[in-house]
């Protein structure tokens, strides 16, 4: 339980907010490369409660220019995306991706407004796919290195959308690994995660361990005698979450919760294999879905897609509170142990919960909620830090942090969680995971 203060302080992401201004130090995936096209419409975005556009310009650079024209405040995701500039079509001001005016049609030349007038931009970096901002102070850190963002194409699958509530009821709701086998469990025993209830472990006992880049939560459920199945998940500063693999078609996957305002997310999902391309197999999976239910990630079936005046409308889908995340009361009697079909809607529609801002003064913490408790610590107590004494997290400026693998892995019951995993958790380029998941 929180206290309001607390709970105020952990989901308030706008500028000048501590959780807010935590966030304005690390750089912030915002958009695949591929859905901003030379010339081409340009996108509504909004990030941290800040209302922006992403565009790309003609000469292929890719900007990032807040919505409200500086004028007097027309909306730029109505602009035209010509000859290396966004136009206004209120009265044709021009801009350019640095936020410089390089034309006002309607202004005498004599004029000097054109020099004093300047556009809020943020700068872009784009790494394999995907784009990247930073909306802090002074100069950018250098990009964060996801191993990820790193790996060749072909060991790959990003996808994104948005979920309709703040960025740490989605968060947690990957720290928290206790409802795996229950909310994505079935009826009828089918897949991977039904193995876990199959075993009759659904009380897996938690430790947590502290990182200079957040925190490691490892999960132990019995297997046989002796042994024990261990799964350690990552939580980076400041909205990553790393899952292990599974083991029938191992890869890495992962989550970027960015907070788009205080009620909406943009969840960006990775999936890879480290050391070779990912299985082709997969790749079809998580593009296309099962039998038209989603995996963990954002099936091309799923889109909704919106008018160019709702932020991310690219990356909305059908799956929402209003829709009823295609919940179904029967299937419940025989398949779905949730009565919803699919991995990620199953996930969005509890983490979504009641409201799009939860209530962490009136919940009840239990033992399965350890990993939660202790990021909720980490994450008051970098964002105080920075507020009260201004020291960023090492993370901010040091990319490396980044390099970083969940695990799972089978362990005797005497070995040591800590010490068996460390050399698997450190991520190395081309390299394999050292272990069988
Ligand atoms: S409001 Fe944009 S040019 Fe006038
Ligand atoms: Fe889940």
């Amino acid at each position: 339980m929180l206290t309001r203060e607390q709970n105020e302080t952990l989901v308030r992401v706008g500028s000048g907010n501590p959780m807010g201004d935590l966030f304005r130090l690390y750089w912030i995936p915002f958009y695949p490369t591929d859905g901003l096209s030379i010339d081409g419409q340009p996108k509504r975005v909004k990030l941290l409660g800040e209302d922006l556009v992403a565009f790309r310009d003609s000469e292929g650079r890719p900007g990032l220019i807040a919505n409200a024209c500086p004028h007097r405040g027309a909306p730029l995701m109505f602009g035209r995306n010509e000859e290396c500039g966004l136009r206004c079509v209120y009265h044709g001001w021009k801009f350019d991706v640095d936020g410089k005016v390089i034309d006002m049609p309607a202004e005498p030349s004599e004029s000097g407004l054109k020099d004093s007038v300047r556009a809020k931009t943020y700068p872009c970096r784009e790494r394999n796919g995907v784009l990247w901002t930073y909306m802090g102070p002074g100069e950018p850190p250098p990009l964060p290195e996801m191993e990820w963002n790193l790996v060749p194409d072909a060991n790959v699958f990003v996808s994104f959308r948005v979920q309709e509530c703040n960025w740490l009821q989605a968060l947690e709701g990957e720290i928290d690994s206790a409802h795996a086998p229950i909310l994505h469990g079935r009826i009828d025993n089918q897949g991977a995660i039904s193995d876990w209830v199959a075993s009759q472990d659904l009380q897996p006992k938690f430790e947590c361990l502290e990182q200079p880049f957040g925190l490691s939560i490892a999960s132990r459920r019995s297997i046989g005698d002796d042994t024990y199945y261990w799964r350690v998940n990552q939580f980076l500063l400041p909205f990553w979450t790393l899952v292990p693999p599974q083991s029938k078609f191992p890869e890495l996957s992962g989550h970027a919760w960015v907070p788009m305002d205080d009620e909406n997310t943009l969840c960006l999902m990775f999936s890879y294999t480290p050391a070779g391309p990912l299985y082709p197999r997969m790749r079809e999976l998580l593009a296309d879905g099962h039998r038209g239910r989603e995996t963990g990630h954002a099936s091309r079936y799923c889109y909704d897609p919106q008018p160019a005046t709702v932020p991310y409308g690219d990356f909305r889908t059908k799956f929402t509170p209003e829709s009823g995340y295609g919940f179904d009361y029967a299937s419940q009697r025989d398949t779905w142990f949730s009565g919803m079909p699919g991995l990620w809607v199953q996930d969005a529609a509890c983490q979504t919960g009641v409201s799009p801002i939860v209530d962490r003064t009136q919940e009840y913490l239990s033992a399965s909620d350890m990993g939660i408790v202790r990021a909720r610590r980490k994450l008051l107590g970098a964002a105080g830090a920075y507020r009260e004494r201004g020291v960023a997290p090492p993370s901010a400026s040091d990319p490396e942090m980044f390099m970083v693998r969940s695990v799972s892995l089978h362990l005797p019951a005497e070995a040591v969680w800590s010490e068996a995993t460390a050399s698997f958790m450190k991520a190395e380029l081309g390299a394999d995971f050292g272990y069988t998941p």
